[in-house]
């Protein structure tokens, strides 16, 4: 029997099919996977056990016994340990949480976006945002970045230009705590200064904190929903880099009136309840041990890639010691295109993030590539950095000398 055939029923403008799921690559730099080792396994299980024999009836109701912001105890972690780390002031019923951050940047952008808005983003920034806005026919203006996060004399011309063609943008996306990809961590100064500009322009600021609590010396600036004196700052955060990625446990710290529009939009009626239970239950007892755990390991992992990628590249890899987090972003020669370096690496075994998709100037990120530490093992590390130079040698005749022994081109 021929099948039905619903192509000509799909809805206009639907993105290219997905691929099917082909299992990790044996070498697996990509995505935001976390340290399998450092998962808290056996907190985690008493934490549920803990959790449903206590209060699992309250299973049988939609959002619990809590309402449609989420598990209250959840959020009551969440607003004392934001106050605490990052001296955001906000009452539980401040916080909704969603599933996984993602979510939390759908619900934003479904509140403040229409076809044709313009938003300020990093030049390198995240790849999930970044195709949400094309999704969203909306404009994206990159600010390069430096050491320290967004160039400010570089946001106040986008602004400025902006300006002068008529155009308010709808808001300025940051990721100022340990950068995706770059790993910068923007200072105090910096984020005075952005709050200042703005203000000034009438524009909101949307600060993506995800990667906030992986800071190899714990030390970070307040945020900027913390410093902002008026408000006009959305806060998101997420469990899926401190504890658990499948998890899908992520938040949003605004005021209610936001709040409000977003749960309007939120059809889902309430994201997944017993991740939320045992992550209340899990955190106020361990969450703080547990995160430096957490970087040490992770701070070893990034050590162990760094001299594989000085053993094996040479001069050819090009990076800044990162300030925390779980990704490298390398510069590798400008001769070296990562889209085209992609397949034949992954046919090798190493799959790796091309720099064009992390980058609203694909030009900047031709010959750049993010690199995820977090979930491969030390070994694999140093094997999955030997096998990429030997595929990028083949492709592009670079590195021409691996672990110090030159090469000719085959
Ligand atoms: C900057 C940033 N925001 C949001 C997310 C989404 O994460 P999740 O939905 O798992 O919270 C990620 C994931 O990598 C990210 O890097």
């Amino acid at each position: 029997m021929a099948s039905f055939d619903f192509a000509p029923l799909f809805a206009p403008g639907l993105p290219p099919p997905a691929g099917k799921w082909a299992g990790f690559a044996k070498y697996n730099f990509t995505g935001g996977h976390n340290d399998a080792e450092k998962l808290p396994l056996e907190a985690i299980i008493k934490a549920a056990t803990d959790v449903l024999t206590r209060e699992g009836r309250t299973l049988a109701t939609y959002g619990l016994s809590s309402g449609p912001l989420g598990y209250r105890p959840l959020r009551e972690f969440l607003a004392q340990k934001l106050k605490r780390t990052a001296g955001i002031a906000c009452a539980a019923d401040e916080i909704l949480l969603t599933s996984g951050s993602l979510q939390a940047l759908d619900l934003v952008n479904g509140i403040l976006l229409a076809r044709g808005d313009t938003v300020i983003v990093e030049e390198a920034t995240y790849q999930g945002a970044l195709t949400r806005l094309n999704r969203l026919g909306v404009h994206t203006v990159g600010i390069a970045l430096d050491g320290e996060g967004m160039r400010i004399d570089a946001l106040a011309a986008a602004l400025a230009d902006l300006k002068r063609r008529g155009v308010r943008p709808k808001y300025i996306y940051t990721i100022p705590t340990v950068q995706n990809p770059t790993g910068t961590i923007l200072s105090e100064a910096r984020r005075r200064d952005m709050l200042r500009l703005a203000g000034e322009h009438g524009v909101p600021i949307f600060e993506d904190d995800c990667y906030a609590d992986l800071i190899w010396d714990g030390k970070r600036p307040p945020a900027l929903h913390a410093m902002s004196k008026h408000g006009g700052v959305i806060h998101i955060g997420s469990f899926s880099k401190s504890i658990a990625p499948a998890l899908r446990v992520g938040y949003i710290v605004a005021d209610w009136e936001l709040l409000a529009r977003m749960l309007a939009i939120k059809t889902d009626a309430g994201s997944g309840a017993l991740e939320q239970m045992v992550l209340g239950e899990f955190c106020p007892k361990h969450f703080d041990a547990h995160v430096p755990a957490l970087t040490r390991g992770l701070r070893a992992k990034l050590e162990t890639l760094m001299d594989a990628l000085n053993e094996q590249f040479g001069t050819a890899a090009e990076f800044e010691d990162p300030k925390g987090g779980i990704f490298l972003w390398v510069k590798l020669p400008d001769e070296v295109d990562t889209s085209k370096l992609y397949q034949p690496a992954l046919a090798a075994g190493v799959a790796i993030n091309p720099g064009p998709e992390w980058s609203t100037d694909k030009a900047h990120g031709r010959s750049r590539t993010r690199l995820c530490f977090a979930n491969p093992s030390h070994d694999d590390i140093r094997a999955g950095v030997a096998t990429l130079a030997e595929v990028c040698r083949r492709e592009f005749g670079v590195p021409n000398r691996i672990a110090n022994v030159e090469r000719v081109r085959a």
